[in-house]
């Protein structure tokens, strides 16, 4: 951790607090298209007969925005602000960091535009075409030279945990990327997989499962190691524990790729071998969350008080509760019932709202404070709102869809004693409706702390400039 740290004039955080700003923008952006896609689910008609605006192409617009833009740049802000202090040295090649940031918004302006329009390679999280994913692929290195040319010029031996975190979630999306983008341009915004048949099925889901291990969970438990333990004042619980839980998270998640898959062409020893490696799973990862909690051991009464470490502790709840689920929906005869049904949802949302946003504003409310010399957001009573308001939020939106969920796969399932099908589909899509509308209600009060959180971060931004304008200028920087 870092120990008498030189003033902050030294660090590079012109990118930090640029990328820290638009996390908070496209997750507004990401979240408004989740609860109109809801809302969509609920009341088709709201397509409005416009095909940009149908559900089909608003779909991948929420989750790329949600993953890539607003955890993107959560990620991008973090490790930019955590590899500076936790190695006392300013940011690598800063122009390059500031290539990384326009880059990476140019990215998500040619996905928010191309998507709705309908340009798709039809892969799940990879769906932008050839030109944009060549795009990313550029940044995307770029991203690493910077970041690991500032390990590289680290003033301190050791290299903090959460380093190592944030540097496998750069080095396995790399890889996931390069590999799982592989195409075949037809025209300017057309491409065909170099695979075929079950094996482009089988890479896509090794990306898809690994963008959940490293973009979704890797990257964030590298916040996670830093933000806890500064919040709370306290080190983290078990410095073995977090070595030994990374190499074990980090090589079980590759092969567990094939429980998104069960029951398909792919061949039967692949899927079990998911299934095992899925199981295995339960283990570091919990081992994680059991670090990032117990680090909290003699401070517990600070969450009485402190907003900011109560988003910071329920997204590593949250973070238990997923890792959980997840090996038990990867039992095939477990999957057998929850594949295609809502209760997917519920996994993925108690997930996303739960653990990565819920991170996310914890250590956002940490960071950008401070980027404006503030050592407090303008409002703590207003995050103290946005905390029990998405709370209120998730907990609507994933007991909905676990109730949906199981229902659907036992409607789906029941037979009648002449083998016929008890429930036709749209029996079931009625049944879910009152649940879409659920739903769309915790969507809304997400959405709606997550606007709190905007206002919040406005105001300080605009009173901790004029704050700043009235301090003399610092002494020059000495590193
Ligand atoms: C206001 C908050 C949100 C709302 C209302 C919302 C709503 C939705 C809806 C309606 C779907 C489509 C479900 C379906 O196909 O049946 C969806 C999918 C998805 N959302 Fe969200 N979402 C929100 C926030 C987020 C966040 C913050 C993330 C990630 C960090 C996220 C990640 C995803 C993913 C990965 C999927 C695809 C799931 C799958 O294919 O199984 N969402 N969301
Ligand atoms: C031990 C950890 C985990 C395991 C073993 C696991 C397992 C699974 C399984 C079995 C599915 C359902 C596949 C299907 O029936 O199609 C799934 C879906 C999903 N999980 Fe997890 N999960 C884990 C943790 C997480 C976490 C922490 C998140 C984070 C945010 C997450 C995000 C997702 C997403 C986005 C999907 C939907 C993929 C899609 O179909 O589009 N998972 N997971």
């Amino acid at each position: 951790m870092e120990h008498n740290n030189p003033p902050a004039a030294v660090y590079s955080d012109t990118v930090v607090t640029q990328f820290a700003l638009m996390s908070v923008v496209w997750g507004v952006v990401g979240m408004l298209v989740g609860v109109v896609i809801a809302a969509q689910l609920a009341w088709p008609d709201l397509n409005l007969g416009i095909p940009w605006l149908s559900y089909g192409r608003l779909r991948p617009l929420h989750t790329n925005a949600v993953i890539f833009a607003f955890g993107g740049c959560a990620l991008m802000a973090t490790s930019f602000h955590v590899v500076q202090r936790t190695c006392q040295v300013r940011l690598f090649a800063p122009k390059l960091a500031s290539f990384v940031f326009w880059g990476w918004q140019a990215v998500i302006v040619a996905a928010a535009i191309s998507l709705p329009m309908g340009f798709t390679r039809g892969k799940e999280y990879a769906e932008l075409e050839w030109p944009i994913t060549l795009l990313i692929a550029v940044v995307w290195v770029a991203y690493a030279i910077v970041f690991f040319g500032t390990i590289g010029m680290r003033k301190v031996r050791h290299i903090y945990v959460a380093n190592w975190f944030y540097g496998a979630f750069i080095i396995a999306v790399a890889l996931l990327h390069i590999v799982n983008g592989m195409t075949m341009p037809a025209t300017w915004m057309k491409s065909y997989s170099m695979y075929a048949g079950v094996q482009d099925a089988m890479v896509q889901w090794w990306y898809g499962h690994n963008a959940v291990g490293f973009f979704l969970t890797a990257g964030f438990l590298g916040m996670m190691y830093y933000y806890i333990p500064k919040q709370a004042d306290r080190p983290v619980y078990s410095y073995r524990l977090s070595i030994v839980h990374f190499w074990a998270l980090i090589f079980t998640y590759m092969w567990a790729g094939p429980h998104h898959l069960h029951y398909t062409a792919l061949p039967d020893w692949t899927q079990s071998l998911g299934m095992v490696f899925s199981l295995i799973l339960l283990a570091p990862s919990w081992g994680g969350m059991i670090n990032g909690v117990m680090t909290l051991s003699g401070a517990w009464d600070k969450l009485r008080t402190d907003p900011i470490l109560r988003f910071l502790i329920v997204a590593l709840s949250f973070y238990g509760i997923a890792t959980f689920e997840g090996p038990m929906m990867s039992i095939k005869s477990v999957n057998a019932l929850s594949h295609y049904t809502d209760w997917g949802i519920a996994h993925v949302h108690g997930g996303a709202l739960g653990w990565v946003g819920f991170i996310t504003m914890g250590a956002l409310y940490y960071l950008i404070p401070r980027m404006y010399g503030r050592t407090e957001m303008y409002s703590v009573k207003a995050i103290e709102a946005h905390f029990w308001i998405a709370t209120i939020g998730v907990v609507l939106y994933i007991a909905a869809m676990w109730i949906a969920g199981v229902m659907q796969g036992m409607m789906w399932r029941s037979i009648n004693t002449d083998g016929t099908l008890t429930y036709t589909f749209v029996e079931g899509v009625k049944a879910t409706f009152p649940f879409y509308v659920v739903r769309l209600l915790g969507g809304l009060l997400y959405l709606g702390g997550m606007l709190v959180m905007a206002w919040n971060v406005w105001m300080t931004a605009i009173t901790g400039i004029s704050a700043r304008a009235q301090i003399p200028p610092l002494a020059p920087a000495h590193a």
